[in-house]
């Protein structure tokens, strides 16, 4: 019998001609599998053109679906809840896509009877971990291969084995940028930005050119950590991030530019733009500095660090994670209210206010005016009691400090 293997299809140059190269080197059958998860936001040709280079490098099917709702529903909402920015910048655009195609990928697997997943990722990067750790998590019957791991082909001979077998493709021997893109932003590789010492150029960015010179006033509004409204206006979250992604980023808000260690061992220059993502995940953050208790709070932003470490390191199947997931949601029952944001050209954000029917803010307790009701004779004992450790050890050992230098 004829191994069958699905094949996670982006339609660029590499998972096409991945196609014909499994169908010939390894004589495999090969099912092409494309999920949306938001990435035709700018894109130049139509599902539909993909399917026909699917079907004209030899699959046998490809299969469309559509993971918008699916990939904002569970994985950016997650993603918000977490505040998860890898490494304190990079809010996981790429790893953040990955299980929701993997889930597919096992799903097509099933449905097709194949014995494989395969997808076009080389060997130096986080997405092979991704792919093949997640594909495991789901069905670890399931083999999975890499063909782009195994050609050893450059760029110049895939364009050439494009031609030779006929695949229609756009790509050309000079591609410049390796780019990823979904709901959640775009991640930017390769030509100048290779060089950490380099200024990135201007030109692969597309969502956050500025086109907008006056600034951006917006307030979005969260339930229990949700975001569900801007300025008012319910909408589906894929409809908000992508309606977000247009407005902020038309004031050149969302671009990072970074070092990051990859799960691989190789530090890697990159640029994202991710405006919805950097804007929700910063105003859900102030949500929560007025709605969670403190030491709920300083524990949260531990493990935040940890569950974005996890999902970049392609952990999103695993019980710390998932265990990690039920810390998360039980924390943002009360996460809800509104947050005031501004965006000025070229870049800059503010957040100007907050409220929430849930806050921990009291203002009596706060205010230094008349409406104070602090009992402010309770501080003595609570103060002397509090510092009693240090006042003893003052006593009996001394500070060695205590003297302040002379000038
Ligand atoms: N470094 C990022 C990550 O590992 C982005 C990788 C995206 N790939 C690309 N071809 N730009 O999540």
């Amino acid at each position: 019998m004829t191994k069958r293997v699905v094949l996670a299809y982006s339609g660029g140059l590499d998972t096409s001609i991945a196609v014909r190269w499994m169908i010939e080197e390894w004589g495999v059958e090969v099912v092409c599998v494309l999920v949306n998860v938001g990435q035709d936001a700018e894109a130049s040709e139509s599902l539909s053109d993909i399917q026909a280079r699917a079907l004209a490098a030899g699959a046998l099917e490809c299969v469309i679906v559509d993971a918008r709702d699916e990939m904002a529903n569970e994985f950016c909402a997650n993603a918000i809840f977490a505040n998860a920015r890898y490494e304190g910048k990079y809010p996981l655009v790429s790893a953040l896509s990955r299980p929701v195609i993997v889930r597919h990928l096992v799903e097509q697997a099933r449905k097709f009877s194949a014995q494989a997943v395969a997808h076009g990722c080389t060997g130096k990067g986080n997405d092979q971990v991704r792919f093949e750790v997640g594909t495991h998590a789901l069905a670890p019957d399931l083999e999975v291969l890499a063909p782009a791991r195994n050609w050893g082909m450059t760029r110049a001979d895939s364009v050439d084995y494009a031609r030779k077998w006929n695949i229609p493709i756009q790509a050309t021997k000079e591609k410049i940028y390796s780019i990823d893109e979904n709901l959640w932003g775009r991640a930017i590789e390769c030509g100048a930005i290779e060089d950490p010492w380099a200024a990135p150029p201007e030109e692969p960015y597309t969502i956050t050119r500025v086109t907008q010179s006056e600034p951006v006033e917006l307030t979005v509004s969260f339930l229990s950590g949700v975001p569900v409204a801007i300025d008012g206006e319910t909408l589906p979250l894929a409809t908000l991030i992508a309606s977000l992604n247009e407005r902020v980023g038309a004031t050149g808000f969302g671009r990072l530019d970074m070092v990051e260690n990859r799960r691989v061992g190789i530090k890697s220059r990159e640029v994202y733009e991710c405006p919805a993502a950097l804007a929700l995940i910063a105003a859900h953050s102030d949500l929560e500095d007025l709605t969670l208790e403190r030491e709920v709070h300083h524990e949260k932003a531990r493990l935040e660090t940890r569950w974005a470490e996890l999902v970049y390191d392609g952990m999103w199947f695993s019980p710390l994670k998932e265990a990690l997931d039920a810390f998360m949601a039980e924390t943002q029952r009360h996460v809800t209210g509104d947050v005031r944001m501004v965006f000025s050209a070229p870049g800059l954000m503010r957040i100007v206010g907050r409220r929430s029917p849930a806050a921990l803010y009291d203002h009596g307790l706060a205010t230094y005016d008349a409406a104070d009701t602090f009992r402010h004779a309770d501080s003595e004992g609570y103060v002397k009691i509090y510092g009693l450790g240090v006042k003893t050890w003052a006593a009996r050992q001394g500070a060695k400090n205590a003297t302040p230098p002379r000038a």
